[in-house]
């Protein structure tokens, strides 16, 4: 495990949107753990800024690592162990807060069943309606369900209380994020169309469902595991290959508005390893300090034995419209 504080300079002016958080950002390349000395299990993991505290969101994967039969692709799983929660005030020392949302046993009518996917968690917080909302990928073990799963909960933590999963407007949802712009809309980010083209939705105000008004995006780019920010007004949008578990090249795409049209630029990683993305896969981009500097957040996936799969947190800085992940 390396584990160490990126010496990080400040920025003159602090800018703060959905965080308070105003030194030293992390790096972390492998496993990480809770203040409980426990390994923290939260992968495909989001993170939601809220009352002073970060809460970070993320599947649970545990148990025996198996390949579903008769696949085309490297379909490893584990049982679906739903989404656990862990909270900080620094971003370095993690407190367990427990299974935000419990799947269920024994139900495989149920998108929340252990025989499921559950994937991908992102929460973000209503203002009008005081809840928490978390929106999720659940799917069939063999992906053939593609769809987008919201759960509701009055507190930060949870527990969460799976709602019902949609296809938004008839479209398939696999991979995907969750975004909340400054005006208070939110909006679902998604790879769709047996994972060749993204698409985003704007969520209704209630964000519990979505909306008519969505966009095809990254059309026909195969791109999933979408992590997005903003900067300077813009949209920024990174994303991978649809390459399973084994880690490729991430590229990202920039656009004045979310719902694109998206340019696309390269690849924002640099340095030895930059053509794997460190060996990772993107899952959240978090505004950290300074208003060009951010957290990359991104799962080094270990296919064969999921449970030992850790993390890539990384500091992603923006100069110029152009955006780099360095490790050095
Ligand atoms: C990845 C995806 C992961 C998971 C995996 C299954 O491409 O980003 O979230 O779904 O495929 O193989």
């Amino acid at each position: 495990m390396r584990y160490f504080i990126f010496a990080f300079v400040l920025c003159g002016t602090m800018f703060l949107t959905t965080t308070a958080f105003t030194q030293t950002p992390l790096s972390v390349h492998g496993q990480l753990f809770d203040t409980g000395k426990n390994l923290i299990n939260a992968h495909g993991a989001g993170l939601m800024y809220y009352g002073g505290k970060y809460y970070l969101f993320g599947e649970i994967k545990k148990g025996k690592t198996w390949r579903v039969p008769n696949q085309n692709w490297e379909d490893y799983r584990v049982p679906a162990g739903g989404i656990s929660c862990y909270s900080s005030t620094d971003l370095k020392h993690w407190k367990y807060e427990g299974v935000a949302l419990s799947p269920i046993t024994g139900d495989p009518k149920s998108d929340i069943d252990t025989g499921k996917v559950i994937e991908r968690p992102k929460v973000i917080y209503n203002s009008k309606t005081r809840q928490f909302v978390m929106w999720m990928h659940v799917d069939a073990k063999d992906y053939s369900y593609s769809q987008a799963g919201v759960a509701v909960s009055n507190r930060p933590a949870g527990p969460y209380r799976y709602i019902k999963s949609v296809k938004p407007n008839g479209q398939m949802a696999r991979d995907m994020t969750l975004f909340k712009d400054d005006d208070g809309k939110a909006y679902l980010i998604y790879a769709s169309e047996q994972n060749n083209t993204m698409q985003v939705v704007r969520l209704n105000d209630d964000y519990l469902s979505p909306s008519k008004t969505y966009s095809r995006i990254l059309v026909n780019r195969h791109r999933e595991a979408p992590a997005v920010f903003k900067n300077g007004g813009k949209y920024y949008l990174i994303t991978s290959d649809c390459t399973g578990w084994s880690p490729n090249a991430a590229t990202y795409a920039v656009a004045d508005n979310i719902l694109g049209p998206y340019k696309e630029y390269g690849n924002p990683c640099t340095g030895p390893g930059a053509n794997t993305t460190f060996e990772a896969q993107s899952t959240y981009v978090l505004p950290v300090s300074g208003k060009n500097t951010y957290l990359f957040m991104a799962d080094r996936w270990n296919k064969t034995d999921l449970e030992k799969s850790d993390y890539l947190w990384l500091p992603l800085s923006v100069h110029d419209g152009k955006v780099e992940i360095t490790t050095r």
